[in-house]
């Protein structure tokens, strides 16, 4: 199949990234990133989580930094909800597009959300139902697609159970996730393609956590399907607190360099982009995780 002409880069830096970090991040911080990000041409920002803050602290101010956030047009802010509460939280803050999170297995649905798969299904059937009854568009994430922590090797049956129950409450789009990042090429294909049997290709995205360094390999592998939408972090930041010992997602800029020396069209700018990255790399007080980041700067030194 010829490779996607146009991917959209969802990029969950301030969410996926911040949420991990164990040195507080003050809203305006998050803010100031969230603004580079869209001034570098990113059009959707995962701008925070409306979790429990004894689950996730690192998102408590997510109010503060949606209320603080100067919308640009054309871009969306779409925010993670795991129940009602969420909902009305996010709501109430402005949010036009939640996310609502299952899981492919048992063990990490309870670890992450305190409930089964059905349990968990069921919870997001009456939040989309009443998001999408307001205008909120919702989106679908499914973790340990590619393995799980506390299960190893993971059904694909498994991952389109959830695929096909978020699909069903309206869901318009799926994403696939790495959370842990153990997945490689061959895997990415088959479970994209299980899923691809019920649900149409273009409304499936790629979320890898770069773990063991396939992150890349695994969206070329994704592209190679037809998948057009991946989620990426802006310098390799985060990882999932439920997850212990997994790291970032991949890193926006590597993702960036990957597809534009492919000729695919995604709107952003390297040279901000990069800044972006430094800039919150500057907060945290640690080196960027992103490979071409720290080659392009070599470069220009
Ligand atoms: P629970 O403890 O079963 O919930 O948690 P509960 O209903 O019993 O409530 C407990 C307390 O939390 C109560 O407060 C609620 O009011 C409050 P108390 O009465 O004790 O003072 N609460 C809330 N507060 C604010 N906002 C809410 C909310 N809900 C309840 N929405 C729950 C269940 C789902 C809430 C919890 O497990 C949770 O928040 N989990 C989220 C965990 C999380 O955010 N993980 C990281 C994001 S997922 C991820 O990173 C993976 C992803 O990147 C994809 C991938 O890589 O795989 C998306
Ligand atoms: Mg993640």
């Amino acid at each position: 199949m010829a490779l996607p002409t146009t991917v959209r880069i969802v990029e969950v830096g301030p969410r996926d990234g911040l949420q991990n970090e164990s040195t507080p991040v003050s809203a305006a911080a998050k803010i100031e990133l969230i603004h580079r990000l869209q001034n570098a041409g990113v059009s959707i920002i995962e701008a925070t989580a409306f979790v429990s803050p004894k689950w996730v602290p690192q998102m408590a101010d997510n109010a503060e930094v949606m209320a603080g956030i100067r919308r640009k047009p054309g871009v969306t802010y779409p925010v993670l909800v795991p129940n009602m509460k969420g909902l009305d939280a996010a709501i109430a803050a402005g949010a036009e597009e939640v996310v609502v999170f299952g899981a492919a297995t048992e063990s990490f649905s309870k670890r992450n959300t305190n409930c089964t798969i059905d349990e968990g299904l069921a919870r997001f059937e009456e939040v989309a139902q009443a998001a999408i009854a307001k205008g909120i568009r919702v989106r679908g994430d499914i973790s340990v697609c590619l393995g799980c922590p506390y299960e190893g090797e993971v059904d694909p049956a498994a991952v389109v159970h959830v695929a096909q129950g978020l699909d069903a409450m309206g869901c318009y789009e799926i994403t696939v996730c790495d959370t842990i990042g153990t997945g490689t090429a061959g895997k990415t294909r088959t479970i994209i393609e299980a899923v691809a049997k019920h649900i149409p290709i273009e409304r499936i995205a790629g979320h890898f956590h770069d773990t063991y360094g396939q992150a890349l390999t695994n969206i070329y592998a994704a592209l190679e399907c037809g998948v057009a939408t991946f989620d990426s972090s802006v310098a390799g930041l985060g990882g999932c607190p439920y997850a212990k010992g997994a790291t970032g997602n991949v890193a926006t800029e590597d993702v960036l360099y990957l597809l534009d020396g492919l000729g695919i069209e995604t709107g952003v700018d390297m040279t901000k982009l990069i800044a972006a990255g430094e800039y919150i790399c500057g907060v945290l007080g640690r080196a960027t995780l992103s490979r071409v980041a720290r080659a392009i700067r070599a470069k220009a030194a």
